[in-house]
């Protein structure tokens, strides 16, 4: 536990059902003469877009929609909708969406104040300054991107996954409304939870915990833990949904402060090659990572199976716990567990490794030490 830490959040945080219509007065505090909505059709087609659209009719101000995002964004779309604002001279961005979206928007809230292309500011603390202000409304309870200084995008020509980390894409306001997630079907449900419950446990136990995000982070264990198979056998369980979205922020809080540790790392070379959602890649991998980190820490995975409502164990019978509740969750969800389940080959392990070993922004947290080898022998565990 890191005891010298500090703690970044968006600057205001509104929570709630039906905490959206809010955003016309919320709006009005940055005195917009031009909004860009940042979202993609799964939004518009459940309705959120045109309730957003209702919700700011009455501010004396243009509206420009940019809806053509994919599930994993290229990062071309990036530009695209930068170009889109700069011509629209577009002074408030608002995301709304999953995590693509917002970070479609916290992207070009970038691009469009500072010019050039969303290239030239990828890695880590290359933004400048602070951006054209953003609102971001998340509709899944799972990525907690809305609280994250980061956003991830897919380069499809290089087949990779590549992010920015800067404080300057938090969100100036965050509405987090879960009546919004209601409509998230089923298979969604579960796999953006089983991307919060990664966050929750990976932020938990990474070296750079601190003791205020650690109570994120395990307050998002036990919520997450404790709702995630109500609200993905039935979506309209308003408890359910409110818990589901206070966990999923909890643990975008909890990365944010914290860090992700290994299963981000090798997640992603396996989301880039195979073409795997982000979710579905972490909940295949957590089970595997947990299984060679817990013996840096077994207290960490004792805490992780109390929060989880498990029967209290201690030493390596939590991990066990821990493990088997992770499994149940994927085989109930049909989610794949093995590398085998999404067509990867044993002979791809050493350039899966070859590109997660340079993720060190994220491997440096990791509770255990690990190097090419030890990735490579996860990989191999996972099959
Ligand atoms: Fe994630």
């Amino acid at each position: 536990m890191n005891q010298n830490w500090s703690f970044n959040i968006p600057g205001s945080i509104i929570f709630g059902n039906n905490s959206l219509s809010q955003l016309s007065q919320i709006a009005k505090d940055f005195s917009p003469k031009s909004i860009c909505i940042v979202t993609d059709r799964g939004v518009s087609e459940a309705g959120i877009l045109n309730k957003t659209l209702h919700i700011l009719k009455d501010l004396e101000v243009t509206l420009t929609t940019f809806d053509e995002i994919e599930p994993e964004p290229d990062i071309k779309s990036i530009d695209q909708c930068a170009k889109l604002a700069r011509e629209n001279k577009v002074d408030l961005f608002v995301g709304v969406g999953g995590g693509s979206p917002i970070d479609v928007a916290k992207g070009a809230s970038i691009v469009a104040k500072y010019d050039g292309s969303i290239f030239g500011y990828l890695g880590v603390d290359n933004v400048p300054g602070s951006t054209i202000p953003k609102v971001l409304i998340p509709t899944t309870a799972g990525t907690g991107s809305e609280v994250t200084p980061f956003a991830i995008f897919k380069d499809k020509e290089r087949q990779l996954k590549t992010a920015i980390q800067s404080k300057h894409v938090l969100g100036d306001t965050v509405i987090i409304d879960p009546l919004l997630t209601h409509s998230c079907p089923p298979k969604v449900t579960a796999v953006c939870g089983m991307d919060a419950l990664t966050h929750a446990i990976e932020s938990y136990t990474s070296i750079n915990s601190s003791p205020m995000s650690a109570q994120c982070s395990i307050q998002a264990t036990n919520l997450i833990g404790k709702y995630i198979l109500q609200a993905y056998k039935n979506g309209d369980n308003v408890e359910a949904r409110q818990s589901m979205s206070l966990g999923s922020f909890y643990a975008g809080i909890g990365i944010a402060n914290a860090g992700s540790g290994a299963v981000g790392a090798l997640s992603y070379p396996v989301e880039g090659m195979y073409k795997v959602i982000h979710g579905i890649g972490n909940a295949l991998l957590l089970p595997y990572i947990i299984a060679y980190n817990s013996i840096a820490n077994y207290k960490k995975f004792e805490d992780i199976c109390t929060a989880l409502g498990l029967e209290s164990k201690t030493g390596k019978d939590a991990t066990v716990n821990v493990i088997n509740f992770i499994n149940d969750l994927n085989e109930t969800f049909q989610l794949p567990r093995t590398l085998g389940d999404i067509g990867a080959r044993k002979g791809d392990i050493k350039t899966l490794a070859d590109d997660a070993i340079t993720r060190q922004r994220i491997l440096v947290n990791n509770m255990r030490k690990l190097d090419h080898n030890d990735i490579m022998k996860i990989y191999e565990s996972a099959f």
